[in-house]
């Protein structure tokens, strides 16, 4: 029975495993401590970020989280730095807003987050509620970040695949130039002004 609950809460991809940290907010909900179980069953340290002291009491004291947050009256930051210095593998997202925003500076490399609900924004307006999570849940989305140097051993073959297209003319591009090392610094703020085309080089 609970093999099929974890399936159902946790996407697919997104499965806590053994070892691993994970965050929930709303812990001391219906979702949240539902949540929260799976992943101690699944071996994991468990952290519960609830609104207040009788909810985290309940979460640690009976149904075996590691540690509890009251974002109400902590800060959920300093806290997590100090709960989980190993930072967080897996985040079970039931709030958005800043708590969110928060806890996504503690991930860790190749961490995955499930997007479950938005409930901190679900009184504001139409601008304010447009966070990426409501497109997130709605579209079921997923999104994955990534570094550059994750295909270094493809760089040549990047490089030499785009002197093809260049030689072909089905690849274009453009250089905005500052000549001399001095003019680094103006170079630098037009850039940021977004004044150039294309790469924007200084020739020293
Ligand atoms: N994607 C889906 O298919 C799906 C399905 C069901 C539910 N959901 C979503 O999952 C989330 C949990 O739903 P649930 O039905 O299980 O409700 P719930 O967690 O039992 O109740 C909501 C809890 O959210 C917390 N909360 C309220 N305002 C908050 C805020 N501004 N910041 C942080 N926490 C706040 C409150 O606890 P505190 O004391 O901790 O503040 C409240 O008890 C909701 O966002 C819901 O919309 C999504």
């Amino acid at each position: 029975m609970l093999k099929k609950y974890s399936l159902l809460w946790f996407p697919r991809n997104m499965y806590p495993r053994a070892g691993e940290t994970v965050v929930v907010t709303a812990a001391a909900g219906a979702t949240g401590s539902h949540v929260g179980q799976i992943a101690k069953i699944k071996g994991c340290k468990v952290i519960g970020i609830a609104g207040s002291d009788e909810k985290g009491k309940w979460l640690v004291d009976e149904l075996g989280f590691d540690h509890f947050i009251d974002y109400k009256t902590a800060d959920v930051d300093k806290a997590l730095t100090d709960v989980a210095p190993e930072g967080v593998d897996c985040y079970f997202d039931n709030v958005g807003g800043e708590i969110s925003s928060t806890i996504l500076r503690h991930m860790n490399h190749f961490g995955r987050i499930s997007i479950c609900g938005a409930i901190s924004g679900y009184n504001e307006d139409e601008v304010q509620a447009s966070t990426v999570q409501w497109s997130a849940i709605a579209n079921e989305l997923k999104m994955e970040g990534f570094v550059v140097t994750r295909w270094i051993d493809r760089w040549n073959e990047g490089i030499q695949q785009n002197i093809k297209w260049i030689k072909e003319g089905k690849l274009k591009y453009k250089e905005t130039v500052t000549e001399g090392f001095e003019n680094v610094f103006t170079a630098f703020i037009d850039m940021l002004k977004g004044r150039n085309i294309g790469k924007a080089i200084v020739k020293v």
